[in-house]
């Protein structure tokens, strides 16, 4: 089949890819030429494991193609994604701009029957309007059907996710443009659910806030077994062995971050509100985690009393390992505080050192490598769970820094390792 997309961001770019890599021919749309101009090329504009390699096979087995014209695309398409961002507005709720733009952009260029599909994640309603604004500019009689299409990958492993989705959900009125879109997808062989628009486009907002809830839930808990002297991750663990609460998405740590969680839970206590309807869950999980994020400087300053010019390393910098994507990340927050409290402050990450350059204030260095950011410091506050730093060997920390001491943010290390390296460790919710 033929496909075209919109926006190359995570989501559309992924989406083209392995659509591709599915056999289809796919044409990806964006209105960035430099974006488009790597693309074609060959390089990917994310750091994506997989990506690489299923991106230059597509184009030079000729079934993937990147422009910014949309009449290059979408006239020829079976089907057209709308991928493009929805991002928070100033109310908190999701600002519909692009997506409207590139309905619009896609009705300035068809004629014949169009089956629209939204990736993005859209308030409940979102569909109806994009038909509208497709019908809009398209010429009259033209017949356009829109299908809800919500994503479920995660950063840093969108390939893996794509390939392996837990389910595919259809939301759509016009039962043919649903078939299609499944006949699309069926090399994948991922259960479908098929409901009706607002489904699921409420299936997608009440997913994230849910995994973002389990979050919020368990670092509530690691406040609780910090007070109580129990282990959270214990807790956790033993919580998980209960197949109906899975164990998954209940590590505590510093918080969460990226661009879905944060403004979904926002968005969806919004969309409640606006239909006369106050969502406690939605509240309670996004104040939870506004605290979480402030937790780490507010121990630092009861262990040190002050941190004015106290040498502190920040290791990892984007909200997750995995990826260089810098929305939203703790680790922003973080540093905002401690430059407030006179710190000096050293960061290093493996990978988002470059995303994060122009989001860090002047005075902040940026270490080459972990050795370096080690050097002289007083304390070092472990925010992000990259790999380099699990495996990292604690005794590095008593032979480079001034101090020995360490706040591990994300539960990485266990209390033998600590012992044997013989330095002071502060984790979360786990009576240190
Ligand atoms: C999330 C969802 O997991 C995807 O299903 C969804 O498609 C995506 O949002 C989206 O809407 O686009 P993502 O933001 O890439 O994916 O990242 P996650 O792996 O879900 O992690 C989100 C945050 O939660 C990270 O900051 C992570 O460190 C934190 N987290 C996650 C925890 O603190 N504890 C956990 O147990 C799990």
């Amino acid at each position: 089949m033929k496909a075209a997309v919109v926006g190359t961001g995570y989501v559309g770019l992924v989406t083209g890819v392995v659509l591709a890599r599915l056999g289809h021919q796919v044409t990806c749309i964006d209105k960035d030429p430099e974006k488009v101009a790597k693309l074609a090329g060959g390089i990917p504009t994310i750091h994506e494991e997989g990506l690489g390699p299923m991106l230059s096979a597509c184009i030079d087995e000729g079934r993937l193609t990147f422009t910014t014209a949309y009449d290059e695309g979408c006239p020829q398409a079976d089907v057209v994604f709308i991928a493009v961002g929805t991002p928070e507005d100033s109310e908190g709720k999701a600002n519909l701009t692009f997506v409207r733009a590139a309905a619009e952009s896609i009705g300035d260029v068809i004629s014949g029957r169009t089956v629209v599909v939204t990736k993005s994640t859209v308030p409940p309603g979102t569909n109806r309007k994009v038909k509208q604004w497709v019908a809009d500019k398209a010429p009259a009689g033209t017949d356009i059907a829109v299908v809800s299409n919500p994503e479920f990958l995660r950063q840093g492993s969108a390939v893996y996710d794509t390939f392996h989705a837990d389910r595919l959900i259809i939301g759509a009125e016009d039962i043919r443009a649903g078939d299609l879109v499944e006949k699309l997808f069926a090399p994948l062989e991922v259960p479908v659910l098929r409901t009706d628009l607002e489904s699921a486009e409420l299936i997608k907002y009440a997913s994230n806030t849910f995994l973002a809830m389990k979050i919020s839930f368990i670092n509530e808990m690691a406040q609780i077994a910090d007070r109580i002297g129990a282990d959270v991750t214990k807790v956790a663990k033993g919580m998980g062995m209960d197949r109906r609460i899975s164990p998954d998405f209940l590590k505590a740590g510093i918080g969460y971050g990226g661009s879905c969680f944060p403004k979904d839970t926002k968005a969806l206590t919004r969309i409640a509100e606006e239909a006369g309807y106050e969502f406690t869950y939605g509240k309670a999980t996004d104040h939870v985690n506004d605290q979480q994020k402030n937790l780490l400087v507010e121990k630092a300053l009861f262990r040190f009393g002050s941190l004015k010019d106290m040498n502190i390393t920040l290791l990892g910098l984007s909200f997750k390992p995995g990826t260089d994507d810098m929305r939203e990340a703790p680790s922003l927050s973080i540093i905002e505080s401690l430059m407030e409290e006179g710190a000096n402050v050293t960061v290093y990450d493996p990978v988002a050192a470059e995303k994060a350059a122009p989001l860090l204030p002047e005075t902040v260095v940026t270490a080459n490598d972990l050795k370096e950011s080690l050097d002289g410091s007083d304390s070092v506050f472990l925010v992000t769970e990259w790999d380099e730093f699990k495996q990292m060997d604690l005794s590095m920390i008593a032979s480079l820094c001034s101090q020995n001491i360490l706040f591990d943010e994300r539960n990485v290390f266990t209390e033998e390792d600590v012992k044997s390296a013989g330095i002071e460790y502060h984790s979360v919710g786990r009576r240190s």
